[in-house]
């Protein structure tokens, strides 16, 4: 007999309430809650980070840390329309260092898992438009595995058809340094630029 499927919530809010209960991966065990996205379910643009940062993780709610600084900073030079923001992964991966907790990348399995949910926002808000921060999301929404340095800034067609620009992830740029560090912000601002554009 066919493994029993699960449930299709009917909106965004059951989606977020079954998402709080998720258990599809081992990622719930040790994250403090599920970072489910957040913004304008009609917003023509959705914008997908990797997973929930610390801050995020106490918080409850995605891109409000250091990260968000490095957008919003940019967003007020490049301006934004409605927008849905959300994270390819919903909880937060760490090692315990002391008393601090050191971000981990998630693995292909646990991004995999998690994209069920990711399935769900995207059908939902049904984004014109997406913009992939970095390559786990830039997988997530494509499929396509390959390191971001010959992809960003390029339009490539995601799993659903839509349209998804990859572009490099804001955390990147708070740990580049000198001239790199300026090229790098000048090429995630056109691309955010871009991705507004192509939004409406
Ligand atoms: N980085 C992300 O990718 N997502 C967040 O929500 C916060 C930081």
């Amino acid at each position: 007999t066919d493994a029993p499927q699960p449930d299709v919530p009917a909106d965004m809010d059951a989606a977020k309430l079954a998402a709080a209960a998720c258990r599809r991966c081992n990622l719930c065990e040790a994250a403090t809650q599920t970072v489910w996205g957040e913004g304008d379910t009609s917003a023509g643009l959705m914008i997908v980070g990797e997973q929930p940062g610390d801050t995020e993780d106490i918080a409850g709610r995605p891109f409000v840390g250091p990260a968000w600084q490095v957008l919003s900073a940019l967003m007020a030079e490049t301006g934004i329309g409605p927008v849905w923001k959300t994270n390819a992964v919903k909880h937060f991966k760490f090692q315990p260092r002391g008393k601090r907790r050191l971000h981990q990348s998630p693995d292909r399995s646990e991004i995999d898992h998690c994209r069920w949910w990711l399935d769900l926002e995207r059908r939902f808000v049904k984004p014109q438009m997406t913009l992939a921060l970095g390559a786990t999301a830039a997988y997530a929404l494509t499929g396509n595995p390959a390191p971001l340095g010959a992809r960003r800034g390029k339009v490539e067609t995601g799993r659903d058809g839509g349209p998804v620009l990859v572009t490099w992830h804001p955390s990147y740029l708070l740990r580049a340094k000198g001239p790199d560090a300026m090229r790098l912000r000048a090429q995630l601002r056109d691309d955010l630029a871009t991705s507004v554009r192509m939004a409406v």
